[in-house]
């Protein structure tokens, strides 16, 4: 009797747990299709007030998650941001390709594709961001005009966590492609970036400010750095990376503003550059204001296909001949705990192993293991130049002569 009492009454208790949770928490996906917005794949109309209408009521949506979906078709959006903070759960659905208006002018802030201060958001869906940076590309003269204009960058993401990009194509940047600020928590994979090997200033990942974010699986060529890493991240690993055309995996440049953080945990592994003009790439500039450091890196198992510099820290940075005189300054930046461990490959330069560090903060705890570089010219042998350098090297290298 008290047994079955027991049970009805445990019953009737579970039912109005359910009951409560259910009222509280019901769950209900929606998806939020642009088109409902008054959203037109006809490359013509702008989208811009259809997707942020849709996007609003998404981000909004509290009774589960939401999705915001662009079909097939090709979406002319003149520029757009992505508010938060949202209610719940987001996924942005991009199926079809979006593109960028061919006169820079029309783009008034610095991504043509801003998300921002979202979390738990998933970006993904296969589609296209279509820069149309052919034309804006020829007015670009910062190769000799250091204050020269910027112009915007296909998407970007800032003040953003637990999110994660899975599957998007991006081409023809009018600068860099993808740009991430003060990020946290992101992954980003099956994302493939294009444009020409000589198309300026064209980044494929830009990073700074952020942590605990992974790269995987991810095809990059453009004119610039495949992937540029900026001072305060912290945490960041890369693999299965596909470099080239490009200036490589960048770290830096560092050091030229005051008020710059570390860069801190970067670890690369089984990817390839290729046809590349730098490879692994560390970068200070020589005039610095900022004491800070780099620190607690590992490059490991990596494949050099014709890179002009395949391993190079240059803390002599100085372009633009923006120092009096070469020589005359020493790059505040520490460098210290930076592991190279099987790198392999060819380098179209001779010095395929070059490092120069700082004079006043040289660098430290620099380790060289199963490294082995040739040259593809046939004017000479492959060489290393190290100056500055403090570490170990372990077992057999090529080239053989770093002096550390
Ligand atoms: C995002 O996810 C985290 C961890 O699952 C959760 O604590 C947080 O409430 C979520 N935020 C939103 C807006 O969904
Ligand atoms: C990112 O990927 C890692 C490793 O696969 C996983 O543990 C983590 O939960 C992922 N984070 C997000 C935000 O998707
Ligand atoms: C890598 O990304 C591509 C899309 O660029 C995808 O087709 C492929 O399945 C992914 N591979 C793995 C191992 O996830
Ligand atoms: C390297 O790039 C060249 C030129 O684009 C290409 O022909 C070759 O297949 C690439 N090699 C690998 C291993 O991807
Ligand atoms: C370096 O690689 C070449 C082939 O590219 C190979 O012949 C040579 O034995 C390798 N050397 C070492 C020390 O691994």
């Amino acid at each position: 009797m008290a047994s079955r009492f027991l049970i009805v009454l445990y019953a009737l208790s579970l039912f109005f747990v359910l009951a409560a949770s259910t009222r509280q928490y019901p769950r209900q996906e929606k998806v939020f299709d642009v088109r409902d917005y008054g959203a037109y794949g006809d490359s013509k109309r702008d989208n811009a007030v259809a997707f942020t209408k849709a996007w609003n009521d998404a981000c909004q949506w509290s009774s589960g998650r939401s999705t915001v979906y662009i079909p097939a078709g090709i979406f002319y959006v003149s520029q757009v941001t992505f508010t938060g903070p949202c209610k719940n759960f987001i996924t942005f659905i991009v199926t079809g390709t979006l593109l960028a208006p061919k006169n820079p002018d029309y783009i008034k802030q610095e991504e043509w594709i801003l998300f921002k201060y979202v979390d738990n958001l998933t970006v993904t869906g296969g589609g296209l961001l279509d820069g149309q940076g052919s034309y804006s590309w020829p007015l670009n003269d910062c190769n000799k005009n250091p204050s020269c204009r910027t112009l915007a960058m296909n998407i970007g993401f800032a003040f953003v966590r637990f999110s994660r990009i899975n599957g998007l194509r991006s081409i023809n940047s009018k600068m860099g492609h993808f740009n991430f600020f003060s990020v946290e928590d992101f992954n980003i994979t099956g994302v493939t970036i294009t444009a020409p090997g000589d198309s300026p200033n064209t980044d494929g990942i830009k990073i700074g400010k952020s942590n605990h974010m992974h790269i995987f699986n991810v095809t990059i060529g453009t004119g610039d750095d495949c992937i540029a890493i900026l001072d305060g991240t912290s945490n960041l690993e890369i693999s299965d990376v596909r470099c080239g055309p490009g200036h490589g995996i960048s770290v830096g440049s560092l050091g030229r503003y005051k008020d710059e953080k570390n860069v801190q945990g970067l670890t690369v592994r089984d990817s390839i550059f290729n046809g590349t003009t730098d490879g692994l790439r560390i970068k200070t500039w020589a005039k610095s204001v900022s004491e800070i450091s780099v620190s607690n890196f590992l490059y490991e198992n990596i494949q050099m296909i014709n890179v002009g510099n395949p391993i190079i820290i240059d803390q002599q940075y100085c372009p633009h001949g923006q120092c009096d005189s070469p020589g005359k300054y020493a790059s505040h930046v520490q460098i210290k705990d930076v592991k190279y461990h099987k790198i392999w490959g060819t380098s179209t330069s001779k010095e395929a192993l070059k490092m120069q560090c700082s004079k006043t903060f040289p660098c430290q705890d620099v380790e060289l293991s199963d490294i082995n570089l040739s040259y593809v010219g046939s004017d000479g042998l492959v060489s290393a130049l190290c100056e500055n350098v403090g570490g170990s090297i372990r077992g057999k290298i090529v080239p053989a002569n770093c002096e550390i």
